[in-house]
């Protein structure tokens, strides 16, 4: 199989270089709320002036805009918050991807008029590789291509948690569980143990014959193999809610029927916490609560324990790090990634789209 390039290997000298990224970034009243991945692509627009690249012209999409004149693709906020770390000079950011439908259907004559704008493609977008979108798979059929520096750290950072050590723990929270259910199934061939909190917790809590109360909980049933399995283990307790400041801890078995689980408990993340400082391992995606609303208290102990745990990790997904921005990690012990979909798909499949794209 044909190797991927990367940018190390690439003549750029006087070349226009495109350069595929993810500045799919949260934006709130007209402003950038989070620079996380503007940020990590600074590496790669240095490296390409230090080496003498002519032009570079950056490729992003932004939010899901249903016409060119949805404000929500507006590139303005994103354009500004770049400006405001870098000099622009001889960087052009193109226009929303997404402003022609021929991003999205991968169409070909779409990637042609993408291409004819550089010379040289590089793929810096890791966050949203698992896209067979124009921009990623198809623009590097036309020319010569290479990953980026962003690409390549990502890659670097997730493949340990694809062979995990004896005793390596997953944590795994957030919503809507058959969008996880393949990387479940994957991880629990491979792990000691696996934490299941948030909206999936409450997914094994049901699918065990535990009473829910009226938790969100998926559509899809969770398959048997996969609930019986006695390495998943959902919460023991839980914050639950009845009503607008109707809040009380509980053990599982006594949740009410008006009742819904918020957060996992505090004797959950009190052994959940224990378990993160022993393991040689950590995989975590996706929060323990419903964080947005302010139930954060099981997510900041995890987070707490996992700062002071010799534990290597790894962490991701779009709100895990949105409800982590109050804690940092040691960058040496803790790779944070920056994709959300992207590394829930690496995780599962060990590759993506947009890297077997650069294999040409
Ligand atoms: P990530 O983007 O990190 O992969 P997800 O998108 O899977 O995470 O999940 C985040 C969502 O999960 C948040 O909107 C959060 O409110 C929701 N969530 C977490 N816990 C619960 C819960 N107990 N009940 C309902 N939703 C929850
Ligand atoms: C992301 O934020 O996960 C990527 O930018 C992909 O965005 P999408 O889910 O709208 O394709
Ligand atoms: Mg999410």
């Amino acid at each position: 199989m044909q190797e991927i390039k990367l940018l190390k290997d690439a003549d750029v000298k006087g070349k226009r270089v495109l350069v595929r990224v993810d500045f799919n970034e949260p934006v709130k009243d007209g402003v950038v709320a989070d620079d996380v991945r503007i940020k990590a692509v600074l590496p790669t627009i240095a490296y390409l002036r230090e080496h003498g690249a002519a032009s570079i012209i950056l490729l992003t999409h932004l939010a899901r805009p249903t016409s060119p004149q949805d404000p929500s693709g507006d590139l303005t906020p994103i354009r500004t918050a770049l400006g405001a770390l870098i000099d622009m000079q001889g960087i052009e950011l193109h226009e929303n991807l997404r402003f022609n439908p021929g991003e999205e259907s991968n169409d070909p004559e779409f990637a042609k008029e993408l291409a004819a704008l550089g010379d040289v493609y590089v793929n810096d977008a890791f966050a949203a590789s698992h896209r067979e979108h124009a921009s990623i798979v198809g623009v590097p059929k036309l020319l010569p291509s290479y990953a980026g520096l962003l690409m390549g750290r990502e890659i670097a950072g997730l493949t340990p948690a694809l062979t995990p050590p004896p005793g390596a723990l997953a944590i795994i929270g957030g919503a809507k569980f058959e969008t996880k259910l393949h990387l479940i199934q994957k991880l629990l061939s491979q792990y000691s143990e696996l934490l299941l909190g948030g909206a999936l917790g409450n997914d094994i809590i049901k699918a065990r014959g535990l009473p829910f109360g009226a938790s969100i909980v998926s559509h899809e049933p969770v398959p048997i193999d996969v609930a019986i399995n006695d390495r998943l283990m959902p919460p023991m307790d839980a914050v639950v809610m009845s009503g607008p400041g109707a809040e009380r801890e509980a053990i599982i078995v006594d949740i009410r029927a008006e009742e819904r689980i918020i957060d996992i408990g505090p004797a959950t993340s009190t052994l959940w916490a224990e378990k993160i400082a022993a393991a040689p391992f950590v995989l975590w995606n996706g929060p323990m609560g419903i964080y947005e609303e302010g139930y954060v208290d099981g997510t900041n102990v995890l987070a707490e324990a996992l700062s002071k745990s010799p534990a290597r990790a790894v962490v991701g997904g779009g709100d895990t790090i949105a409800a982590l921005t109050k804690h940092s990690f040691d960058a040496q012990k803790v790779f944070v990634s920056t994709g959300g979909g992207a590394m829930l798909d690496f995780l599962a499949h060990g590759t993506l789209p947009g890297l077997e794209a650069l294999r040409n």
